[in-house]
């Protein structure tokens, strides 16, 4: 074991005891994949430790959020996956409290669980979920819960640095293969559940260019290497398929992307790490950590989260049926989003390229299109996404390991611009977010852009 984990786990065990002392806690969570499993993962700990609870999902933890919370003189309060940006309020509101979370910290609790206070970063190193599985094996014995803690951290994306899973969630991964595996292999999504021409024809990232959105291009495609069935046939999913024509797919998918002018970048993304939740049942998104945390994602996303920790707690029928209704509307969202920016390109300014969805792709989801908008723009430089909210503009950010190795923190930077202009953000070094008041978008745009080009020329 890494003595950071040593460290985490000793950590975790005073915030164990502090929640043991109570019969009945409130627990508050983010809405997306991450702060549902962070969630369930604690609320099961929790449930077994026969303590009482109530959980609260929210799209981000604000000042209201927590005077709100406060209002409730709840005898402690356990966040995961959020609340480490916000101790200063948390502590000011007299809330006695529990912070489990891997977002940057600004500022210090007695009982604070962050990889950050142990030299690992937050952004690849462990997320939400797997903190919480940490401070859970505290609560009581709750590893069979490693593959909820290895789901969000695929939610957050924590692969991306390296292709695969590393450090803290690694140790995580490897200690529990009883529940959780991994494997090399194709990395579009649907494995489980897609056919396999529809796994090609959605694939957004990266985008194929010729068969992605192209049905028949994408039938054709397989038909030349020698997989013949009709249209109307039941056509079998990856996971239908044996080894050898697994490989043969892989490796006529590789030649066609050299052919046909996809980055060397996207094609090393074609084949990576993919990770199997063992006791889940074969050909259902739960069984794919990426599938079940975009199942889980559609469901929070959309303020619904408590139908993705139904699912995470169990439920294989109504919560799952729903889950699967709200994931199909999901992925249109997502299409529709990535078809907004490329009709609509993105704005360059020296140090950024920004764009504004306006009404037309929902604050919640953002940040995912920005995202996966990355491979197909300029791989320079960050980009930064506008969409209107309620409070305001809703900003996500995201950058990639190149522009941090160059000196860029997003989380750093928007929290500095937020600081001047007003509004609150945060997040990691390679993706953060913000939410600023009315009016406000073309300064910010502008202080972001000149902050951006301090991080990138100090280094
Ligand atoms: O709020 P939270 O920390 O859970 O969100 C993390 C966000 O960072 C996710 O939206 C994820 O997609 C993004 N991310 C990324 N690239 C990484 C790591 C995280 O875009 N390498
Ligand atoms: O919303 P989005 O997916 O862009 O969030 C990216 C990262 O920034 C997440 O880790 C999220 O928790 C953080 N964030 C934040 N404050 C906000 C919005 C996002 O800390 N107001
Ligand atoms: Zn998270």
């Amino acid at each position: 074991m890494s003595d950071t984990m040593n460290k985490m786990i000793k950590q975790a065990r005073k915030c164990a005891e502090e929640i043991k002392k109570y019969k009945e806690v409130q627990l508050v969570s983010h809405i997306d994949a991450d702060g549902i499993t962070a969630g369930s993962i604690i609320s099961k700990s929790i449930e077994r430790a026969d303590i009482g609870y109530d959980i609260l999902f929210v799209k981000q933890l604000d000042k209201n959020t927590i005077e709100e919370l406060a209002d409730q003189n709840p005898e402690l309060v356990v966040f995961t996956d959020l609340g480490s940006g916000q101790i200063e309020h948390i502590n000011n509101c007299g809330l006695n409290s529990v912070v489990s979370d891997h977002h940057r910290p600004q500022g210090e609790t007695k009982f604070h669980l962050n990889p950050h206070l142990f030299g690992a970063n937050g952004s690849f190193e462990i997320s939400g979920s797997g903190t919480a599985f940490i401070l859970a094996n505290q609560i009581g014995d709750n590893i069979d819960l490693a593959d909820l803690a290895i789901t969000g951290a695929i939610g957050d994306m924590q692969y991306r640095k390296y292709g695969k899973l590393v450090s803290l969630n690694r140790e995580i991964l490897e200690s529990n293969s009883t529940y959780i595996s991994s494997k090399n292999d194709i990395s579009l999504f649907g494995k489980q559940t897609r056919p396999v021409y529809k796994m090609l024809q959605y694939s957004s990232d990266p985008f194929l260019p010729g068969l992605t959105g192209n049905e028949d291009a994408c039938i054709d495609f397989l038909h030349k290497i020698g997989f013949q069935y009709a249209k109307d046939e039941k056509w079998r999913r990856w996971i239908d398929l044996t080894d050898e024509e697994k490989t043969k797919i892989s490796s006529s998918l590789l030649q066609y992307s050299m052919k046909n002018g996809l980055s060397s970048y996207n094609i090393s993304r074609l084949i990576s790490e993919s990770y199997i939740l063992l006791q889940e049942k074969e050909g259902t998104e739960m069984r794919d950590a990426s599938e079940y945390s975009t199942l889980l994602n559609a469901t929070g996303r959309y303020m619904k989260a408590e139908i993705g920790m139904a699912v995470c707690m169990g439920d294989r029928e109504d919560a799952y049926e729903e889950a699967k209704t709200l994931l199909a509307t999901h992925r249109k969202n997502l299409v529709d989003g990535l078809n907004f920016v490329k009709i609509n390109g993105v704005t360059q300014l020296s140090h950024l390229q920004y764009f504004d969805a306006g009404k037309e792709i929902p604050e919640t989801i953002v940040g995912i299109v920005a995202g996966m908008s990355q491979s197909s723009n300029n791989r320079h430089l960050p980009i930064i996404a506008f969409a209107d909210s309620e409070e305001g503009h809703k900003v996500s950010a995201r950058g990639t390991q190149e522009q941090i190795n160059r000196g860029l923190n997003l989380s750093e930077a928007i929290s500095k611009v937020c600081h001047e202009i007003g509004g609150g953000g945060g997040g990691h070094d390679i993706a953060a977010g913000a939410t600023i008041p009315a009016g406000k978008k073309e300064v910010f745009i502008e202080m972001l852009n000149a902050i951006i080009a301090t991080q990138i020329t100090k280094k």
